[in-house]
């Protein structure tokens, strides 16, 4: 197969050793549920406010090799004029795009959904590509419940989507991140999400491999093999971290050209500790960081609170949370001496 060098270079930043990926790629809809955590109405002006603060954070360069920006934010602008994604370009930090645009019911398979976006994608790659994005992000969605679900007919379909999105990425010389997101609400335990994990992500490879993705060209965006919230079975950071790898080893060839988690819920200390204790295991055949929404921007909402003059101090936890989690990806992080995330 031709060997995609542009897009081996853009995996090599993304996945910088001790740097990680913000997704800030909610829907506008999404970020709407973010916003009323702190009472704020889901208005334009307080979407970019809380974008503004993020992508201007005096420092993020360091620990950030990549945002995750959603059609609205991409074609964004600050205060003062100029777009979002030259904001992070600025910086050294590679823009990227969320392309899918939501799930629907998948018609006679209750509780399972597929994701939309397809249509159209190849020239809302070439309009991304221009804006400067140069990785992207299709969140497949993938439920447990106990003995029915999730179906194999379920899977299949959301794979074969997830790798007709990848190809058209490639084709647009843009890396792309598939996210097959185990889901983490319900009463499930942990052998049972390793199963489905498991098996999700073999599906997954199989179909991108039978569709000819370059798999050198491509990051892998999973969810953590843990328990669901509603198990009265917890599992703790080295279960976590035996589970998930183990998971890997079983299903992602090794060419993949990293791995990044999604939060999925977990609080942001326990998903720090979950990926420090991953890194702890040592070197894996691929890359592996974090790619959060919500355990990186909750906190750093919480201290803004819609208000000009805690700006700084916001900026100061996004920070922080960035850097627990630079060094958790490194396997550096001391939870016992964090008192900030919770
Ligand atoms: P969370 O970290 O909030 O799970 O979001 C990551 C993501 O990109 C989900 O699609």
């Amino acid at each position: 197969m031709k060997k995609n060098t542009k897009l081996y270079e853009t995996v090599a930043a993304m996945m910088a050793p001790g740097k990680g990926i913000l997704a800030a790629d909610e829907s506008d809809a999404s970020a709407g549920k973010r916003l009323a955590m702190v009472h704020l109405p889901n208005e334009p002006e307080n979407r970019q406010d809380f974008r503004e603060l993020l992508f201007t954070a005096p420092g993020i360069e360091e620990f950030l090799s990549g945002v995750i920006m959603y059609d609205s934010s991409i074609k964004n602008f600050t205060d003062d004029g100029v777009p979002f994604p030259d904001v992070l370009i600025a910086k050294g930090i590679l823009p990227g795009i969320k392309v899918d645009t939501g799930t629907v019911d998948l018609h006679g398979f209750k509780g399972e959904v597929v994701t939309q976006g397809l249509d159209n994608l190849a020239a809302r790659f070439a309009e991304y590509y221009d804006l400067g994005a140069r990785f992207a992000k299709w969140r497949a969605v993938i439920t447990i419940d106990e003995d029915e679900l999730p179906t194999d007919a379920a899977i299949t379909m959301n794979c074969i989507q997830l790798a007709r999105y990848a190809q058209l990425a490639q084709a647009a010389g843009i890396v792309p991140m598939v996210e097959p997101e185990v889901i983490f609400a319900g009463d499930h335990n942990q052998a049972k999400s390793e199963l489905v994990t498991t098996h999700v992500l073999q599906i997954l490879f199989q179909t991108l491999i039978t569709y000819k993705v370059d798999l050198e060209g491509l990051i892998l965006k999973s969810s953590m093999v843990i328990a669901g919230d509603m198990c009265p079975e917890q599992s703790t950071p080295e279960q976590v971290a035996n589970a998930t790898l183990r998971t890997f080893h079983m299903s992602v060839p090794h060419e993949v050209g990293g791995i990044v988690f999604l939060s999925g819920g977990q609080s942001p200390k326990r998903s720090t500790e979950n990926l420090n204790a991953i890194a702890k295991m040592g070197p894996q055949p691929w890359p592996i960081t974090y790619s959060y929404s919500r355990a990186i921007e909750e906190p750093t909402l919480l201290a803004w609170q819609g208000k000009p003059e805690n700006i700084p101090e916001a900026q100061k936890v996004l920070l922080h949370a960035c850097k627990m989690n630079s060094l958790a990806s490194q396997g550096m992080y001391d939870a016992a001496a964090d008192n900030i995330l919770k």
